[in-house]
């Protein structure tokens, strides 16, 4: 069972992703609010229903329900509105998250959580240090979403098949966000032999900011999110060891420690298999150290 703790909209569509792709025969939809995950479980059904698609949703008020879950994706918590910066939900945010882990940790076994909440880094290291669980087994959702923006930039810019680019964000999913160029390239051909070291700059920094200007025009980031969280449970349910970068515990690496923030892992049946550690140049360096510290400040903010 995959279990969605928050039955918002983005919490909705990582469902309806899960169940379209069939990555569970069984999906639960967790809500405080009473009705809300109830109906959006209705509504998911009807449309599998008629798909001839058996996945069954549950919605719940039941934390109890979860107890079988392999997987535990926590979007709950207040989302981002217009004008705010993702650490502008830290204190709203730290003690939903609190509780919702400690739940999983009553109820489920051996699960594997994925926290989405803003902001992601530090609601990561909550997650993280609230369940005790192995550090392999907590990884958040943030690098994900972001490559999908700097993939679609890429795109937009060579004209080039989507199909053919591949793109690498690592850091804090936030202010510091690293977009890596060096890294990323269009069918292994760096990105340099196509655009030049001014159109990248503008690429790197339309990918940081354009999730403010969804929220600006529509209210709420939802497809990209919710299909980037299904892209991972699926890497971990079919174990396909894909690289994904994801905010997950540092003991040492990238020369950090203490810190939970956005790196490469292989993602497979056991969560994060491993780390790939990049050799980072200086400007990207700086970047990725400002993001560590400016997810240490947020840290030592919260109460866990
Ligand atoms: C996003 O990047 C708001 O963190 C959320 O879409």
């Amino acid at each position: 069972m995959i279990t969605i703790i928050g039955s918002g909209k983005v919490g909705g569509e990582v469902a309806l992703f899960s169940a379209l792709k069939r990555l569970d025969d069984q999906i639960l939809l967790l809500d405080v609010v009473d009705g809300l995950p109830q109906g959006e479980a209705m509504d998911l059904n009807h449309m599998l229903s008629e798909q001839g698609i058996d996945v069954e949703v549950k919605g719940s008020n039941n934390f109890a329900d979860m107890k079988d879950s392999k997987i535990v994706v926590v979007v709950a918590g207040s989302g981002r509105k217009p004008g705010m910066t993702r650490m502008d939900l830290l204190k709203i945010n730290a003690n939903v998250v609190k509780s919702v882990v400690e739940n999983i940790k009553k109820y489920t076994n051996e699960s594997m959580i994925i926290p989405v909440t803003n902001p992601l880094d530090p609601m990561a290291y909550v997650t993280y240090k609230v369940s005790g669980f192995d550090r392999s087994r907590v990884f958040g959702m943030g690098g994900m979403l972001d490559l999908s923006r700097f993939k679609q930039f890429i795109h937009e810019a060579t004209g080039y098949s989507r199909d053919s680019i591949r793109a690498l964000v690592i850091g804090e999913h936030g202010e510091n966000m690293l977009p890596l160029t060096r890294f990323s390239s269009v069918s292994g051909i760096p990105l340099s032999s196509f655009l030049s070291k001014e159109k990248l700059d503008e690429l790197v920094q339309n990918t940081k900011q354009v999730a403010a200007k969804v929220i600006e025009l529509k209210g709420a980031t939802v497809h990209a999110p919710g299909n980037a969280i299904s892209a991972m449970v699926e890497s971990v349910v079919k174990d396909r060891k894909q690289i994904i970068p994801v905010a997950t515990y540092l003991d040492g690496e990238y020369g950090h420690s203490d810190v939970t923030i956005g790196v490469p892992a292989i993602i497979g049946k056991n969560g994060v298999e491993k780390i790939i550690e990049l050799e980072l140049d200086d400007e990207e360096k700086n970047v990725f150290d400002e993001g560590v510290k400016s997810v240490k400040d947020a840290i030592s903010g919260i109460e866990i």
